[in-house]
């Protein structure tokens, strides 16, 4: 496995890959990993020759210093655990090769970027768009795999590729769960004994979702039963429940006459997690 710092080495390595005719898969990823992670690279691997993996902790995505600050990094474990899955390289760029000084360019997909999530954290899918755009510039790859978990940013980045153009397949990777349901993500090592107990409350309220909708449920009963599920759990705070058309994310309501994407986000204590579920009708 190949490790590069700079965009020249990376895009060298990637050069030689094309004259073989090889299929290059790219997964970008802000470190951390666990194995939600190497299922969307096992995804690639799948649907490619060779395989590109980012690590950038992304700066223009985070609202706030200190959630930057605080975003868990663990570049030693993160190689052992790419290598181990058969990676081919590595790009992990300092911010500066990113975003060089005078850097001002911006990508933002207008509509998509500002509802829903992106109404709770503004700004943060136009630093996606905009990191992706420079990755996909880099390492211009023939695949990437997003995750399902973050369902908003994926239908970000496939209309931002639709609108700009790009000559990339986005495929998406279902969500890996912790064996009580919990769904994989880098934050939830930063949540308490008490919150991490507590945080299966978002799987339980898409169970009870999916149950209503199993039985003819209307989108109102939907959002009734997610609400009561996580009002029950003292240590869960709502913060966002969508409930709208899985691909352009429009509110729905009454029966369900099209896959319905519901995504909740919660607060415990001051972490904030989010799930998803799309549900057929
Ligand atoms: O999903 C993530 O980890 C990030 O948003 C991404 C796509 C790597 C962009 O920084």
């Amino acid at each position: 496995m190949e490790i590069f710092r700079t965009i020249n080495g990376l895009r060298g390595c990637v050069q030689a890959w094309r004259q073989t005719g090889a299929k290059v898969g790219f997964v970008p990823t802000m470190g951390f990993l666990h194995d939600g992670h190497l299922s969307l690279v096992r995804r690639a691997q799948s649907h490619a020759d060779r395989c590109v993996v980012s690590i950038f902790v992304n700066p223009t995505q985070f609202g706030q210093a200190a959630d930057l600050d605080a975003y868990p990094r663990n570049e030693a474990r993160d190689l052992d655990m790419l290598e181990a899955q058969g990676v081919d390289a590595v790009f992990i760029p300092e911010v500066n090769e990113i975003y060089a000084p005078g850097d001002e360019t911006i990508v933002e997909t207008t509509r998509l970027a500002n509802i829903l999530h992106g109404q709770v954290r503004p700004g943060h899918y136009r630093g996606v768009a905009s990191v992706v755009t420079r990755l996909f510039n880099i390492v211009q790859p023939d695949v990437a795999v997003f995750g399902e978990k973050d369902y908003q940013q994926l239908q970000v980045i496939r209309r931002m590729v639709r609108d700009l153009h790009m000559p990339i397949e986005i495929i998406g990777g279902p969500t890996v769960r912790e064996a009580d349901g919990l769904a994989m993500s880098s934050r939830n090592v930063r949540l308490t004994d008490a919150d991490r107990a507590a945080a299966v409350v978002l799987s339980r309220a898409l169970d009870a979702a999916e149950a209503v909708a199993t039985t003819g449920g209307t989108v109102e009963s939907i959002r009734a039963v997610i609400q009561d599920t996580i009002d029950a759990e003292p240590r869960a705070t709502l913060t966002g429940l969508d409930t709208v058309h899985h691909s352009d994310l429009t509110e729905m309501s009454g029966s369900l006459g099209a896959p319905l994407a519901v995504m909740i986000s919660a607060q415990f204590s001051d972490i904030l997690l989010i799930d998803q579920r799309v549900i057929q009708p």
